[in-house]
């Protein structure tokens, strides 16, 4: 990466931080050159999740394929290669082929592979050395991959449940799909797939449902598996496991893939950032006492660009910049020059407007015009996908790397 360096889906003029990557690193974020708003990441939460995560699957022996849709930032996914990670999961074959083209390999489509493009896409690519698992759960999305010849993918049958997303609703429907998988002879069937993050959320945290639909995948592969069903030539797999419930999957269907001798393949993507909203409420690492929770790696800067009223600050940051689907930002930290303070409890974020924050503050609060506010985000993944550059942050806001991200 060399010059025009952009900060932010919208053009945000390339000479206000001089350029080059390199060039930046070694400055601080508050030296007075740097645009506004901005968002960061603290290199010391990285850091901490990723060996926390990773403990916590070698604990489990779990593997992970982290998703790649949170952040689309080669640089972090190298680290998370580098911390041991099985392979990356994606979402699509746009998803893949950026990370193809930076050197992964083994990628987990999370979905299921209907497009005939991506389907001859995918085929091409074994010549890159792309191994390339997917999900199934109709008969017609077996027999698109089966014409498309792609004897580089290998299918798991994935168990949904009513009222979730994707994926067969029962029993009988898993087996019968594993069935016709196995009687077509370009595709290769080689466990089960499912995603328990759909049936929690912050309004419902409830975990029942999550548990039960665990039990359910676990069945399910018990019984695909004990049919002779899989691929015997291949380890078996069982993948689930997003970032809010990954201790309940490991609880559940470890034991199961361990009596099979399965991989157990996680897919948690926020782990690597967690957050100050959805994330902070719902990660099994609160729950376990065993490892230190995750740490909120994501910080909004915006300034005050007005106090039209003695409990109202305006910031310049809206729904644009930072992620709102699940939650607003959390407001943390005031900053005047190199003077910076926890902002007192009651502030909060009541809305958010394409480019304004409303902050709603006590009138004797001290903030003025100018001062810049951090703000925790909720939910990494509508955060990432607005920035094209991330900076990447020491403790005290100097700059150790610059997070290209690719969406
Ligand atoms: C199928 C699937 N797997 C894994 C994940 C990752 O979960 P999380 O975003 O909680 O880390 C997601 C997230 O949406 C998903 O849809």
């Amino acid at each position: 990466m060399t010059a025009s360096l952009r900060f932010s889906t919208k053009a945000a003029p390339a000479d206000l931080v001089g350029g080059s990557a390199d060039g930046l690193i070694g400055r601080n974020i508050f030296d007075g050159s740097f645009p506004s708003p901005l968002v960061v990441a603290r290199a010391t939460a990285i850091e901490h999740n990723l060996a926390t995560m990773s403990e916590f699957c070698r604990m489990h022996e779990a593997q992970l394929a982290p998703h790649g849709k949170t952040t689309m930032s080669p640089a972090l996914l190298s680290r998370q290669i580098a911390r041991g990670a099985w392979g990356v999961t994606v979402a699509n074959v746009v998803q893949a082929r950026t990370l193809l083209h930076h050197g992964v390999r083994r990628i987990m489509l999370a979905n299921q592979l209907v497009n005939e493009a991506a389907i001859a896409w995918v085929s091409e690519a074994a010549t890159h050395g792309l191994e390339l698992y997917c999900f199934v759960d109709s008969r017609e999305g077996l027999l698109l991959l089966d014409r498309g010849d792609a004897r580089n993918v290998s299918v798991l049958v994935e168990i949904g449940r009513a009222g979730g997303r994707s994926g067969v609703r029962d029993l009988d429907a898993a087996v019968a799909l594993a069935e016709e998988a196995d009687a077509l002879p370009s595709v290769r069937c080689v466990g089960i797939a499912g995603y328990e993050g759909v049936f929690i959320s912050a309004r419902n945290s409830d975990r029942q449902a999550v548990r039960e639909y665990l039990r359910q995948l676990a069945a399910s592969f018990e019984r695909i598996a004990g049919l002779g069903l899989l691929d015997a030539a291949r380890t078996p797999i069982i993948t689930a496991g997003g970032s809010a419930c990954f201790d309940d999957v490991v609880d559940i269907v470890g034991p199961v893939a361990k009596a099979h001798e399965a991989e157990l393949v996680l897919r948690s993507g926020c782990y690597i950032t967690h957050d100050s909203g959805l994330y902070e409420q719902l990660s099994p690492l609160s729950r376990h006492p065993c490892l230190p929770p995750l740490r909120p790696a994501l910080e909004a800067i915006a300034q005050v660009m007005s106090r039209p009223e003695p409990d109202l600050a305006l910031l310049d940051i809206g729904k644009r910049d930072v992620s709102f689907d699940e939650g607003l930002p959390v407001p943390l930290w005031r900053q005047r020059r190199s003077r910076r303070t926890a902002v007192p409890a009651s502030w909060r974020v009541t809305k958010l407007m394409d480019q304004h924050a409303f902050l709603g503050i006590s009138p004797t609060d001290e903030l003025a015009v100018g001062d810049f506010v951090t703000l925790g985000i909720s939910h990494p993944c509508t955060t990432f996908d607005k920035w094209t550059h991330i900076l990447e942050v020491a403790d005290d806001g100097t700059i150790v790397a610059v997070l290209a991200t690719e969406f």
